[in-house]
């Protein structure tokens, strides 16, 4: 008998949306449903990815330039779709991904004079068929996520923390793009409400894109107790409904 195909989810979005988060409260709803849930992240999500992810975010490769760092993304998420993503995939189990391919095409995007048919052909390449079946697209003011990003870290800002207003605003822009480009794959939910909001918000778009009718529905609510502090402060209530 063969095995049904898991579910592929993608969280994306500027600096301090709650991605991470709101990536852990689905992964436990859907395993609250009993099924098998790999929750996973880039840069990064398979050991030799996590390497490249500390290369990256450490700075020692912007040097190298916008072309070299969107190569050495797409290296890292080669890896990690054939040492994690491809084989959850092929066992049913189902991939909650933090970031994935439209972090490139938002972050090398607007960081540099990269040519978009440049980054899709890499995206083609690394990818293949393995697109994912759902994205959704956090999207929260670029100043508001910066002021959360600023609040929870405990260090020095990262590579791209580190760059300024302008960039993140283009992307906010750009990542709003890629949904309205493709909406059968992206849904928009605001970050700037109550995590429990947005967690709702995400479930009702998991329930309608992904899960067949009739199947029970998780509870949504629970799981951000167990929520690790620095990923919950900070909330701002603009534009909550
Ligand atoms: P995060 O996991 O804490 O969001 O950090 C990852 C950083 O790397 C974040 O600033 C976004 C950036 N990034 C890219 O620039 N391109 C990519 O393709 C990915 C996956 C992440």
């Amino acid at each position: 008998m063969s095995i049904a195909r898991g579910r592929f989810i993608t969280l994306e979005g500027g600096e301090g949306a709650g991605k991470s988060t709101q990536a852990r409260r689905i992964a436990e709803a859907l395993r609250g449903q009993g099924r098998e849930v790999v929750l996973t992240r880039e840069p990064g999500g398979s050991p030799r990815a996590e390497k490249i992810r500390e290369a990256i975010l450490s700075g020692l490769i912007a040097p190298l330039g916008p072309t070299a760092e969107a190569m050495m993304f797409t290296a890292a998420r080669i890896d990690h779709l054939d040492h994690t993503i491809r084989p959850a995939l092929a066992r049913g189990a189902w991939v909650v991904c933090d970031r994935f391919a439209d972090s490139t095409r938002a972050y090398q995007g607007a960081l540099g004079d990269l040519d978009p048919r440049f980054i899709r052909s890499l995206e083609r390449i690394a990818i293949g068929p393995n697109i994912p079946d759902l994205t959704i697209m956090v999207d929260i003011p670029a100043d508001v996520g910066m002021a959360r990003a600023s609040q929870r870290r405990d260090g020095a800002p990262d590579r791209f923390e580190a760059e300024g207003p302008a960039f993140h605003e283009a992307l906010r822009r750009s990542f709003l793009e890629i949904a309205a480009s493709e909406p059968g794959r992206c849904v928009v939910v605001s970050g700037a409400q109550e995590p429990d909001v947005v967690a709702q918000a995400i479930w009702s778009a998991v329930e309608a894109r992904l899960l067949a009718a009739g199947e029970p529905a998780a509870k949504v609510g629970k799981p951000e107790s167990t929520a690790p502090k620095r990923r919950r402060a900070a909330v701002s209530k603009t534009g909550a409904p």
